[in-house]
Parts: structure tokens; sequence; C-alpha cells
């Protein structure tokens, strides 16, 4: 027979064990978290999703990797998680952040649930078009990671050829991409399928959302919750302090048409008018304590601050938006204590917690092993081979070393043992005969990162 049709043994197969607990250090593109499919409450509409970058699996676990690398940075200090921690809402609880030329000259922001924006634009002055474009500017800065190209800095050719030449990176965008090329294009599709992927649905005013409007009052809430999601809500006519016509629920984000707040200042002083967004309201505060400082010069510290600033008769400006060129509001700030009690209830709990947005690497910074997809290999009868003999093949990052991997997949943690390495070609194409007869029947490629 000339084509003999592809045969995946029944009793053999290409397997990865359950983790039964994340390994540190170990990537298993064989068990990928969910990313591309979480569930989102049918109260959130908006996505701003591109159609040419859907968030996959293993798109946002090689984001997740490029988040958590220093050597994204020119002498691999800080990475994205450096000014982004996962335990403060993937903000910086510093006023201004430490890149590798200085500190910046903005408050980081927080990024959650930057998927379901209405503005689509981003950074505090919204000069980034789309989360994509966002996401190799912080690499470009001359102060952030210091690819800028210019005063004195490398240009982002030699990032992507110093990540070209690390063998992960080769495995891992050839997983996600198909070939191992590296290029900015890809690496801001990972980054940017990554950021999009952290949400946070699981607060208590979710709960309550899901049981009545934003108009109507929320059955799991105190009663001074519920009025203070009133203030939050009504406009400042109707008795409220009108919060929410600029950051609009359910995803509490910010009006594209929002002028600046009257917040106009510069960390390190000066004035600056052309902050028009704010992150998500939601997650302001941890499960641990505020997420702040807040504000673009990180000027605010306090919900208290905050609802005194709303409060009073904002100084005017020529960019101050419109709706708060107003008298002051007839409150007391000890008035709006309800209202920052309905700001807790914007608190999720998964976010913080989740390995899925964690560091992957280990204490050294280094991948130990990444454990490859089965998808990418078929276990096929040899037309020429012995009974009982197997080829397994697949495509991979070319002209590197994987490990074929079998075991019998008994007993309750059943161990891997080396078959044989494997080099793979100039295309990339690994191929390697397995005898199926000895009672191993499963089998997993495997790639060992080189120690650095
Ligand atoms: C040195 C600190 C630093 C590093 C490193 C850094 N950021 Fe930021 N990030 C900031 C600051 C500061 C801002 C706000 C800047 C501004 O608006 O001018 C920001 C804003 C953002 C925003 C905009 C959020 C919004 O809602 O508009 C995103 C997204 C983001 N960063 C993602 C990343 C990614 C991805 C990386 C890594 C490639 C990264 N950041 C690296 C400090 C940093
Ligand atoms: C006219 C639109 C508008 C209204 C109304 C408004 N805000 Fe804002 N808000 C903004 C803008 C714009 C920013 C970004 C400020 C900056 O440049 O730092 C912001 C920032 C914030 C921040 C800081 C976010 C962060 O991540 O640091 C908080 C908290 C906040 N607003 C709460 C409120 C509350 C509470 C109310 C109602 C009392 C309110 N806002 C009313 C437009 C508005």
């Amino acid at each position: 027979m000339k084509n003999p049709p592809l045969i995946i043994f029944v009793t053999s197969g290409l397997f990865s064990l359950p983790a039964l607990h994340a390994e540190v250090g170990v990537l298993n593109l064989t068990e990928l978290a969910n990313y591309a499919n979480q569930p989102v409450p049918s109260y959130i509409v908006h996505d701003n999703t591109p159609a040419n970058n859907p968030i996959t699996d293993v798109g946002a676990t090689l984001g997740r990797v490029l988040f958590y690398d220093r050597r994204l940075s020119r002498n691999n200090s800080v990475s994205c998680a450096s000014c982004h921690e996962q335990g403060h809402a993937f903000s910086d609880p510093d006023v201004a952040s430490t890149g590798v030329a200085g500190t910046t000259g903005r408050h980081s922001m927080r990024l959650i649930n930057a998927r379901f924006n209405r503005e689509v634009r981003f950074f505090w002055d919204e000069r980034a078009a789309s989360v994509e474009d966002q996401a190799s500017q912080p690499i470009q800065d001359h102060v952030e990671m210091g690819f800028s190209g210019a005063s004195g800095d490398p240009g982002f050719e030699v990032l992507t050829a110093k990540l070209s030449a690390i063998p992960e990176y080769r495995v891992l965008f050839a997983a996600t991409f198909g070939d191992a090329a590296i290029n900015e294009d890809r690496i801001q599709r990972a980054l940017a399928q990554f950021v999009r992927s952290i949400q946070s649905f699981d607060s208590k005013y979710d709960a309550g959302r899901a049981l009545a409007n934003d108009d109507e009052d929320f059955p799991n809430f105190s009663a001074q919750e519920n009025l203070g999601k009133r203030q939050f809500m009504l406009p400042p006519d109707q008795g409220g302090a009108g919060c929410a016509s600029c950051h609009t629920p359910p995803v509490f984000d910010i009006d594209p048409a929002s002028g600046n707040n009257g917040v106009i200042g510069k960390i390190g002083g000066g004035q600056d008018l052309t902050n028009t967004r704010a992150p998500s309201l939601r997650d302001l505060l941890g499960p641990s304590g505020p997420n702040g400082p807040f504000m673009h010069d990180g000027s605010m510290t306090g919900l208290g601050q905050i609802t005194n600033h709303y409060r009073s008769a904002i100084p005017d400006n020529p960019s101050l938006d419109p709706r708060l060129r107003r008298p002051a509001l007839p409150f007391h700030n000890r008035d709006l204590a309800p209202l920052r009690m309905f700001l807790h209830t914007l608190t999720g709990k998964a976010v913080y917690e989740d390995p899925k947005w964690s560091d992957p690497f280990d204490a050294n910074g280094s991948l130990q092993l990444i454990i490859l997809p089965p998808a990418a290999f078929d276990l096929v009868r040899d037309e020429s081979g012995e009974e009982g003999t197997r080829v397994l093949r697949g495509r991979v990052a070319p002209n590197l070393d994987y490990r074929i991997e079998q075991s019998t997949l008994s007993g309750e943690t059943p161990e891997w043992e080396t078959l044989a390495t494997v080099r793979s070609d100039a295309d990339g194409l690994i191929r390697h005969e397995v005898t199926t007869d000895s009672g191993k029947r499963f089998y997993r490629v495997v790639f060992a990162p080189p120690s650095p």
C-alpha cells in the first residue's frame, strides 16, 4: 500500500498525566490552562478582541512567559510583571515604577478586564490604538525596558534576535504560530492575548448583578451598599454622585468620550492635561487592601481622598470633562461612606490567585521543561517497519534536541522514562520509531532547555 491510512494505536497513545500540582518551571502544553473559553457573564456585552488575534490557550501561555521574562528588557532586569504585579491587580504599589533607566512618568495601571473595555485605546492618555499596539511600547521605551533604538539603546530587532537565540522561545513560538519565527507582530499578539485573558467577574457586585439590574437594589447587598450603589449610579440632579456616567457599569470601564477629571498633576511636578482614560474600577481594592496609589500621578492613596475630590467643585482646565464643570455636590465626605462601601463590592478573588496568570519561571528565572502538545504529533504504522513498531512523528522548532519519553501510565504517579533524544531537522520534523510491545504504551515529547 502506497499511502496507508494514519492509524493511531488504541492501546498506545500520546499522553500526559493530569498535573497533581503545577511543577515550578514546567510548562505543560498538553494541559493548557483555560484562557480562551473562560466564562463571561451574560451582562458583559463588549469585547475588543480583534478578529485576527483571538485568545488561544497556547498563545496566552506564550504571552504569560513573555510577560514574566526579564530578558525582555535590555539588561535582563525588568519584566512586564515588575510593574504589573498579580497580587496588586497587575499594578504597582509604587507611585512611579522602576525601569531599566529610571522611573516612569506616570503611575502603572491595573490590567483587569481590558478585553471588555469600550475605550479600545490604552494608556492614561489613550496613545496606544489597541492592546496589541500597546504591548511593544514598554519594550521600546527608553526608561521601561530599553529597546528604544535611540539614546544609545539597542533597537527592537536586537530583542527579536536575542529571543530567537533562546531555544525555549523557538519551541514556544513554533507551538503557537506553526513555525519558530520570532518578530514584533507575534510578540504583540501573544502578549495581548495574555493581557486580554486577565478577567475578574467573581465579585460581590457580580453575584448581585446576576440577580438584578443596576437600577434595582441587589438582594445580596446590605442597605448601605445599595445606597452606595445608588450614589455611584445616579447623576447629580437625581441625588447621586454621577460616577457611572464615566466609569460605566457593569465593566466600570471609562466612557470613551470622557475628558480629564481634574487630576492634572505630574509625577515630579508640573501639569498634564492629557489623561482621559482610567482602568476599570473593578479591583481598585484587593482582598487585602487598596491596589493603589490611584490616578495617573499616583496622587491619591485612599478612597476618602477620591470621594472628596469628586464631591468638590473641581477647578476648571481646558480639557476638564463638561460633566465635572459643576458646583460642589451637596454631600459631606462622610455622606459618601456608602459609595466607598460600594467600591469594595467590585473586588474579585481568582485574579489574584489563579496560577494561569502567575510567574511560570523557577527561582532562577528559567524554564526546566516544556511538554509539547500531543496535537503536534502522531503515531503511525510504519510502511516498511516490523510488526509491533510505530513511528512517532511531528513538526516542532528546527535543529533542536527533543526527548521522547515513554510510560505505562500505571500507578498513582506514573514515571516517564527517556526512550531517546532526537534532533529535529531543518524543517522542524522529528521522527522516531517506537516498539509498542514493551508494555510501555504511552509517549510524550519534551524539550528540556539547556541551562543558560
Ligand atoms: C517600568 C514599568 C513598566 C513596565 C516594564 C511595563 N509597564 Fe505597562 N504600564 C506602566 C505604566 C507606568 C503604565 C501607564 C503609562 C502611561 O499611561 O503613560 C502602563 C500601562 C500599561 C497598559 C495600559 C492599561 C490601560 O488600561 O490602558 C498595559 C496594557 C500595559 N501597561 C501592559 C504592559 C505589558 C504587556 C508590558 C510588558 C511588555 C508592560 N506593560 C511593561 C508601567 C510598566
Ligand atoms: C467626567 C468623567 C468622570 C466622572 C464623572 C468620574 N470620573 Fe473617576 N476618573 C475619570 C478619569 C478621566 C480618570 C483618570 C484620572 C487620571 O488622569 O488619573 C478617573 C479616575 C478615577 C479613579 C482612579 C482610578 C485608578 O485606577 O487610579 C477612581 C478611583 C475614580 N475615578 C472614581 C470615581 C468616582 C468614585 C466617581 C464618582 C464620585 C468618579 N470617578 C467620577 C473620569 C470620571
